[in-house]
């Protein structure tokens, strides 16, 4: 069945919500997506007809519930072009998983003097974790810089790519300025150099094919609930010989093979790096919102988004007084940042508020991006699957109320 963004729409439950009595246009799904009936169901039967632990109980619920978790890996692993389940670890979300490859792979391999690069366009999530590392250990942060278009400047690559690199870790897509970065290419630059390589997925994996085999990468994170399944649950996708060594990152039960009264073994990944009880409902949720992608087909959620981009892309360009951030040709992501003459973004975005229009307002957790683009804030509309051209319509109306509201030339 073709692609058709109005039936898409209607499997998501949410956009029948009217408030003030009228529909909402939702443009904020960079910070988190809406749900599809088919993920909400799924995590409701969960509890309705399989609750029960994982990996604990012999008796046909909790085998059931563990069988779904376990399968769970093998579907996610599909889905990001991953060999097999066996690199799938469960984490809480991207944050986790950077903070995991930091504390468990960079705590045991790196030492003073190592350099760790990174880009000016990273979210908040991959740089803290990295400075926590860095004042522990005595490590070096380089940056590959941007370009004034909002594309990272790989000219730069020679001078901050060394041979002191140990990691380069960098996001896939920005959630800000929408670019698409070329991780494949510099995957293989960092491997040339003997470095490895993480890719931040947060912003990609939702919207776009992925296929960590081609990229090459040695790490690859992401976020269940950008993609339309629940929040509390994401991946990280670590190349299984490098699970293998890594220390254990967070532990206690799960976590260990035996527990003395002065020290722990510990299992085989990926059960090394899950502690407690697991997020098991949520699991069954990724589960449903990877069925929910594949059924609709990830390259028509691309494409959509990529009309739907140029579109919001043409109209916000026509508007006195914005200005836009980030790529406005060529593949991206679907995010416009700009901002509206010399209105604060939040002062913005409250106004459309008033219009049920979504956005976001803020620093988007990337303030070395803000500080490089010289704002402090900006607006953030951002588009998935179910966006129409008439919420991108009602955008441009509600921005040009409040140009008016504010008195704006
Ligand atoms: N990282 C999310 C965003 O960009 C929360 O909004």
């Amino acid at each position: 069945m073709s692609f058709d963004p109005v039936r898409v729409r209607a499997e998501f439950p949410i956009f029948s919500r009217k408030i003030r009595g009228k529909e909402i246009a939702y443009l904020d799904s960079a910070a988190t997506s809406q749900k599809p009936a088919a993920v909400i169901d799924a995590m409701d039967a969960f509890y309705r007809e399989h609750n029960s632990n994982v990996h604990r109980g012999a008796y046909v619920l909790s085998e059931e519930a563990t069988a779904m978790f376990e399968e769970t890996r093998g579907k996610v692993a599909k889905f990001i072009g991953a060999p097999s389940g066996d690199g799938i670890v469960y984490v809480r979300n991207t944050t986790e998983a950077i903070n995991l490859v930091a504390c468990a792979w960079g705590r045991k391999y790196l030492k003073a003097g190592d350099e760790i690069l990174l880009t000016e366009m990273e979210h908040h999530s991959n740089f803290v974790p990295w400075h926590q590392l860095v004042k522990d250990k005595g490590l070096v942060l380089r940056h590959i810089p941007i370009t004034d278009e909002g594309r990272l400047d790989l000219a730069a690559l020679d001078r901050v790519l060394t041979k002191k690199t140990r990691l380069v870790s960098i996001c896939h897509a920005s959630n800000v300025l929408g670019t698409i970065n070329p991780v494949a290419e510099i995957t293989a630059a960092a491997h040339r150099a003997g470095a490895l390589c993480l890719v931040d997925g947060a912003q990609a994996v939702p919207h776009m094919r992925v296929d960590v085999a081609a990229i090459g990468c040695d790490f690859y994170a992401f976020s269940a609930h950008k993609m339309c399944g629940p929040t509390g649950i994401g991946v990280l996708w670590a190349r299984p010989e490098l699970l293998k060594d890594m220390d254990p990152f967070m532990v206690g039960g799960e976590t260990i093979v035996e527990v003395h009264l002065d020290h722990s073994t510990f299992r085989d990944p990926p059960h090394r790096y899950e502690p407690g009880t697991p997020a098991i409902a949520e699991v069954a949720g990724l589960e449903a919102a990877i069925a929910w992608l594949e059924k609709t087909g990830i390259d028509a959620v691309h494409a959509h988004e990529a009309s739907v981009t140029a579109y919001a892309l043409k109209r916000l360009l026509e508007i006195p007084r914005l200005t836009f951030y980030g790529p406005r040709t060529g593949p991206r992501g679907g995010v416009a940042c700009f901002t509206l003459d010399d209105l604060h973004p939040h002062d913005l975005a409250t106004c459309l508020d008033q219009d049920n229009v979504c956005i976001r307002a803020g620093h988007h957790c990337a303030q070395p991006l803000m500080r490089r683009l010289g704002v402090v804030a900006t607006a953030r509309a951002s588009f998935y699957v179910y966006t129409l051209p008439s919420e991108i319509d009602r955008l441009i109306e509600s921005l040009n109320r409040a140009r008016e509201f504010f008195g704006c030339r």
